[in-house]
């Protein structure tokens, strides 16, 4: 039988959580030290909802991908949702092991499902271990070998074992080959999963969802932790790694919100920065009092965009980048950037009061 680490790694199989990582390199070594998998299928992110259609879908698909990842020496297999969702429901009502995660951002990064798998709670290790490997966490326990896949992953190892490497090299460029889903949601006609594959153009992706409205101004790509690009930019941006990077982003975990034009871009993205500041899980102090001043900062400038705050602003987002155990920070710092960015002829808007809301609908500010 051929090796299945070696059809992935032809495939150019790469992991569809976010980060991207090769999963050929990633199974091999869970293979090798016979590691624990559990299968991310979360969506925490905002605007995520691909693993939930591929629960609903594609479920015996997923199951048999997450065989394929831990034959051999039978280990343990248990699928990460949120405690009540409706993914946790079907999964449970197939009779999966469910590891049930509360509703926080951070809770659904890797080794947060690790704490919580191990009877801990679910945050951010501080200790970055790669536990493919096992080892000790920060707090002293023993971890076992353990892998960590997003849904979207172990469902793609399923279809490469049966359509082959060829077929999903088919999709998308030959640096990042494959058919990807993509959640298309906000300010359009027909929000839902749709697939998709780098290089292909933005506009082709929202047209499956209705197109990208005439009066659209802002388009978000990748959630809290991606960019936010003007519906200007959306309409000549193709969607790959090197198109997402000219604006600060990546391919992330296939998301594409279509801010409404009714509502305050200011606004929305101070609501999305307080909620990240407020999902901080407490541990690292750049996190944990970095974003509320980030948040707060955001909050002074919208009210005052002509004083200082703009370059204080700047400032902040320059010591939260890799400043935390888990990549959150640098998560809601990036969308910041590329907010404060884009958003700058809203600023100045704002500042010389023809913002096309009117003052007076921003009380809060005020
Ligand atoms: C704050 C935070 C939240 C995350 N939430 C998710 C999630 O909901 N689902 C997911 O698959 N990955 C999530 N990730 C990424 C995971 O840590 C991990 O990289 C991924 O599950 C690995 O799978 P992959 O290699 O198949 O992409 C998150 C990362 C961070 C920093
Ligand atoms: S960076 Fe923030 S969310 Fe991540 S582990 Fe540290 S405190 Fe928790």
């Amino acid at each position: 039988m051929t090796d299945i680490a070696q059809l992935l790694e032809t495939a150019g199989l790469t992991g569809r959580g976010g980060a991207g990582f090769s999963t050929a390199i990633k199974l091999r070594a869970a293979k090798e030290n016979g590691a624990e998998l559990i299968v991310n299928a979360c969506d925490g992110e905002v605007g995520a909802i691909k693993d939930a259609w591929i629960v609903a879908h594609h479920l015996h698909e997923l199951i048999e991908g997450a065989g394929l990842v831990a034959d051999g020496r039978r280990p343990r297999i248990r699928y990460a949702a949120h405690r009540g969702s409706r993914t946790a429901q079907v999964l449970e009502k197939a009779g999966l092991p469910v590891l049930e995660v509360p509703h926080r951002y951070v809770s659904s990064e890797e080794t947060a499902l690790i704490s919580l798998a191990l009877g801990g709670l679910a945050k951010p290790l501080t200790k970055r271990a790669p536990f493919v490997f096992g080892g000790r966490d920060s707090h002293g326990r023993r971890v076992p070998p353990t892998v960590v896949l997003n849904a979207e992953t172990v469902w793609r190892i399923s279809q490469i074992s049966h359509l082959g490497p060829e077929w999903f090299r088919s999709y998308g460029t030959t640096a990042e080959p494959g058919p990807r889903l993509v959640a298309v949601g906000g300010y359009v006609a027909r929000p839902g999963v749709y697939e998709g594959s780098a290089g292909v153009a933005l506009t082709d992706i929202l047209d499956a969802a209705g197109g990208l409205p005439p009066d659209a101004r802002h388009v978000g790509v990748g959630g809290l932790g991606g960019v936010l690009l003007t519906a200007a930019q959306a309409r000549t941006t193709i969607w790959d790694s090197p198109g997402m990077k000219s604006h600060g982003g990546a391919l992330g975990p296939g998301i594409v919100t279509v801010w409404n034009p009714a509502e305050c871009p200011i606004e929305i993205a101070a609501g999305l920065i307080s909620y990240g500041a407020g999902e901080s899980a407490g541990q690292c102090g750049p996190c944990m009092f970095g974003l509320p001043a980030l948040a707060a900062d955001w909050a002074d400038l919208a009210r005052n965009p002509t004083g200082s705050g703009r370059d204080r602003l700047a400032l902040r987002l320059g010591h939260l980048e890799r400043r935390g155990a888990c990549a959150h920070p640098d998560g809601v710092a990036r969308f910041a950037t590329s907010a404060l960015r884009t958003l700058a002829p809203e600023f100045a808007a704002h500042a010389n009061h023809t913002c096309q809301k009117g003052r007076t609908q921003h009380a809060q500010y005020a």
